[in-house]
């Protein structure tokens, strides 16, 4: 009899995929739209998750951070919103020195606004300053000066989203409050193999129910020491510290076992990064009307693109894209002739090779056509049109694609 020689990956994939069966198999939304996020998030329960998370967190996770071991919410508060888009190197300083100026919410809130910038300074995304300021007087105007110990209600604060709100809460106060920042994320599509962009709403959604579900239960001996703390913290130091974006150490990492992901070597793909949006095409026909050693151009308006520089006449179609379309033809003959009868009658036309030029939010698609004169009019044309020396198109304010074709053909 022939021996089936069992696939080890293939096997461990297998094993991956049944533990996380029943959280794969919940993913389409729809079943959300008709059971109670309560449901869902039982049966999405698996307590060897926030196990495994804690006990790595208290032997290799970060414990000397200088947020750390307090209960201080206003000391809690102040680093999450520093932490907030910005790395933990950068923040110690900042912290610090915020601390030793505004050492309670009450100082904080009587400061004037120059003065919290000027200790900001240098932070950045300068909106969290202004609303850190707001949040530590409505504090104090609407809360006795005490941070809430309800996720529900520091997220009504200025600057303090629903992630936040569960950190301050569940730092300060032992909430059993769910996280989900950029980090936590990563680590949950990783582990549970989402192959979707996190930032679609339903699928940040669905990520917002396993963050409630793997939260450790609440220990009720020991009532305060649910674990949340190491959880959360754990949480945050396995997406900065192992399951980082790049070069993940998965070797090191407590839930491997479990990562589909890893398991199906799909880290470098996972989580999926934001689709590109298509980038806009516009299209332009550019004249290059030539005389004798001269080439006419003509003053952009000062805004839009090229704003207040010198360029080509343009001429407008409605999709030169389909230019071979016989009336589209006939328009744009009809456009330039219209458009160059001030200067003189047309001689000869010739369509050269088209050319493309990137801007940030779109692309333009330039169609250049070369135009010979019958005789130039004397006339000046349109006060915003000039002739101009070819021998000084180099030097001329001319946007740099128009610049290099014109120096190509003359
Ligand atoms: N990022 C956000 N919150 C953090 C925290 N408490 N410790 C380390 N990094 C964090």
């Amino acid at each position: 009899m022939k021996r089936v020689v069992g696939n080890a990956a293939q096997d461990k994939k297998s094993a991956v995929e049944g533990r996380n069966k029943k959280l794969v198999a919940q993913t389409p939304q729809k079943k959300y739209q008709s059971i109670s996020p309560e449901i869902v998030s039982k049966n999405m329960h698996d307590e060897s998750f926030s196990t495994a998370v804690i006990a790595w967190q208290k032997q290799h996770g970060r414990h000397a951070l200088p947020w750390q071991n307090t209960r201080d919410a206003y000391r809690v508060w102040l680093s999450e919103i520093m932490l907030q888009q910005t790395q933990v190197t950068a923040v110690i300083p900042y912290y610090h020195r915020f601390l030793q100026t505004f050492p309670d919410v009450q100082t904080l809130a009587a400061a004037s606004s120059e003065q919290v910038m000027s200790h900001w300074s240098g932070l950045g995304y300068y909106s969290r300053a202004r609303n850190l300021h707001k949040c530590a007087q409505l504090v104090v105007s609407d809360h006795h000066g005490i941070f809430p110990a309800d996720p529900l209600l520091l997220e009504q604060l200025p600057g303090i989203g629903r992630s936040t709100a569960a950190a301050i809460a569940a730092f300060s106060y032992g909430a059993r409050a769910a996280i989900l920042d950029g980090n936590v994320k990563r680590v949950f599509a990783r582990v549970f193999g989402i192959d979707r962009y996190p930032g679609e709403k339903a699928v940040e959604n669905d990520l917002w129910f396993r963050a409630r579900a793997l939260l450790p239960e609440q220990d009720i001996e020991s009532g305060f020491e649910s674990g949340i703390e190491s959880y959360t913290q754990g949480l945050m130091d396995l997406g900065a510290t192992l399951c980082t974006r790049n070069r993940p150490a998965c070797e090191r990492c407590p839930l491997a076992e479990r990562c589909v992901a890893y398991a199906t070597g799909r880290t470098a793909e996972l989580p999926v990064r934001k689709p590109k949006k298509a980038i806009p095409e516009k299209y332009a026909v550019m004249l290059i009307v030539l005389d004798g050693n001269q080439v006419l151009l003509e003053q952009r308006p000062n805004h839009g693109i090229w704003g207040g520089l010198l360029s080509l006449p343009q001429i407008s179609v409605e999709d030169v894209q389909a230019e071979n379309a016989p009336d589209l033809a006939h328009q744009l003959q009809h456009n330039m002739l219209l458009a160059l009868a001030p200067f003189g009658a047309i001689d000869g036309i010739e369509s050269l090779p088209a050319i493309t030029h990137g801007f940030t939010h779109f692309k333009l698609h330039i169609a250049p056509y070369r135009i010979s004169l019958k005789q130039r009019h004397q006339l000046a044309g349109q006060s915003s049109q000039v002739w101009y020396a070819i021998k000084n198109l180099a030097d001329a304010p001319l946007p740099a694609p128009v610049k290099k074709l014109l120096l190509s053909l003359c």
